[in-house]
Order: C-alpha cells, then sequence, then structure tokens
C-alpha cells in the first residue's frame, strides 16, 4: 500500500473501539483513521446475529461511500464475531482486520491451564468463536480449561460511564468465573469495551491473575496487512482522523480525551441502515 492510500476505518458499537484506536496510533502513527462509533445502537453484544451483520453492513457501506476509506479495521469483537465473514464476502476488494477474543495467547500464558474469557453473549454464542475455541482445545498438548463469562450489561455500563454499575457488574462476572475456576490466572478482556474497566476487573481478579487485552496484536496484523515499513508508517498522515459518532459527540469526545489523550471535537453523523 503506497503513501496515498493510507486512510484506515475503524468501527465499534460505541468507545470501546478507542481501546484498539490506541494501540493503531501508537503502533501506526502516519496512518489517517476515521473511527465511528455506533453509539446511537450500543451494545451490540446482546442483539440478535443477523442485525449486527446487517449494521456492519451499513456501516462499511457508508463509511466506503462517503469517507472513501482504503481499508477497516473491526474493532469489536461481536461485530468481527458475526458480520466479519458477510464484510469480507461484500467487500473483497477491501482489506479488513478484526479482533478476537485472545484465548491462543492466554492459554499459552497460563500456568494452571485455567483461562476465563470474558466477552458478551454474542461473540460466545457465535460459530466463530466456537470453532477458535474447538481448534485450540484440538490442539493443546496439557489440560486446558477455557470458562466463557458473558458480561452482561458491562459494556453498555462504560459505554454510559456508570461507575457503580461496571463495579456491580465487573464484581459479579469476574466472581461467577472464579467461582468456576479456582486456579484461575489469566482472564481474557473478549471486548474493546472491557479495558477501560480494567482498574475494577484487575481487582475483581486479584493480583495473581492476568488480564490479556487484543489491541497491539490487532494493530501489529493491521501494519502487516497495510505492508508499511516503519518508515512510511511513522510519516505525517496527509489529513487529520477523524472522530464520528452515531450518538452524543460529547461522550465521544470525552472519552477520546480521558483515555487516548485526544484533544478532538467528535462530529455526530447519521448512517443509514441498508435500504
Ligand atoms: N465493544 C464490542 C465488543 O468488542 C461490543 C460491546 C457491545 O456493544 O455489546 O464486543
Amino acid at each position: 500500500m503506497n503513501a496515498s492510500a493510507r486512510h484506515v476505518g475503524v468501527f465499534d458499537s460505541g468507545v470501546g473501539g478507542l481501546s484498539v484506536l490506541r494501540a493503531l496510533r501508537t503502533e501506526l502513527p502516519g496512518v489517517r483513521f476515521t473511527y465511528l462509533a455506533d453509539s446511537l445502537h450500543a451494545p451490540y453484544g446482546e442483539r440478535s446475529a443477523d442485525w449486527v451483520a446487517n449494521r456492519s453492513q451499513a456501516i462499511v457501506r457508508w463509511l466506503r461511500q462517503v469517507h472513501r476509506i482504503d481499508a477497516l479495521v473491526v474493532a469489536c469483537n461481536t461485530a468481527t464475531a458475526l458480520a466479519i465473514d458477510g464484510l469480507r464476502a461484500t467487500h473483497a476488494d477491501l482489506p479488513i482486520v478484526g479482533v478476537e477474543p485472545a484465548i491462543k495467547p492466554a492459554a499459552e500464558l497460563s500456568a494452571s491451564g485455567q483461562v476465563g474469557v470474558l466477552a458478551t453473549r454474542g461473540t460466545l454464542g457465535s460459530e466463530r468463536y466456537r470453532a477458535l475455541r474447538q481448534r485450540l482445545e484440538a490442539a493443546a498438548t496439557r489440560p486446558l480449561h477455557i470458562h466463557d463469562q458473558p458480561c452482561d450489561g458491562l459494556a453498555g455500563a462504560i459505554e454510559r460511564g456508570d461507575a457503580e454499575a461496571i463495579g456491580r457488574l465487573g464484581n459479579q462476572h469476574v466472581g461467577s468465573v472464579r467461582q468456576a475456576m479456582p486456579a484461575l490466572d489469566t482472564l481474557v478482556l473478549g471486548c474493546t469495551h472491557y479495558p477501560f474497566a480494567i482498574e475494577v476487573l484487575q481487582q475483581a481478579a486479584g493480583p495473581a491473575v492476568r488480564l490479556v487485552d487484543t489491541g497491539e496484536a490487532v494493530a501489529r496484523r493491521t501494519r502487516q496487512v497495510l505492508q508499511l515499513a516503519t518508515a512510511e508508517a511513522g510519516q505525517a498522515p496527509q489529513a487529520e482522523s477523524a472522530l464520528l459518532t452515531t450518538g452524543e459527540p460529547e461522550a465521544l469526545t470525552a472519552a477520546a480525551h480521558r483515555w487516548l489523550g485526544w484533544q478532538q471535537p467528535a462530529q455526530r453523523v447519521v448512517v443509514p441502515d441498508l435500504g
């Protein structure tokens, strides 16, 4: 990919994908990003598979038509799980990178072989996740136990910035994993919203449990897919990156400032559903 083709669209149901954007901007400082938070429709995690697939198609069509992106990062585990195959089929000419729960690296890191996965119901119930898990279990050379924990309500609480609910739900869901796994030592953050609740989750899990996030791995993968050399990745982008939301711009502006130190006002946009 040459220097004139460095405009990457990134989307999530809401503010969670900022955890991926943070890693992308560190790994690829010369790339222009257009981030879309579909906050009007967040959370995605408890919606139907068809709904998530259709909405993801509508978003990508819009990002291409209106913003002329030339690569895409699906910064949402739920949308990756339920929509990425369809997106790749519809947009065969567009490089697309997705995000999946990091169960493979977690299994390698775990000494006890007891790994918990925090994710949405949509991700954990998907065919794609089931296949990923089955492949890993089939290849395991030592006992491996994976406990899937659907974290109903947690992404929504993070989206709203509701500290009381984040604390309560974080404790409840991590508590369920600990109860199921006495020797738990590794916990996968399988939703891009969860890194923004990391203090609560780490405290609930205890200091002996390592939390595994995917942002940096996705950023490295994006660099490979874009085939950018170090020098080119570091060149100044030709145009400013943008923060767009279908919800309240103030919420996205504040989240990007708090979590990325990025002082840029977000803009409200309308992304029509598929006709
Ligand atoms: N951040 C998304 C994910 O990684 C979706 C959370 C949600 O909207 O439920 O799964």
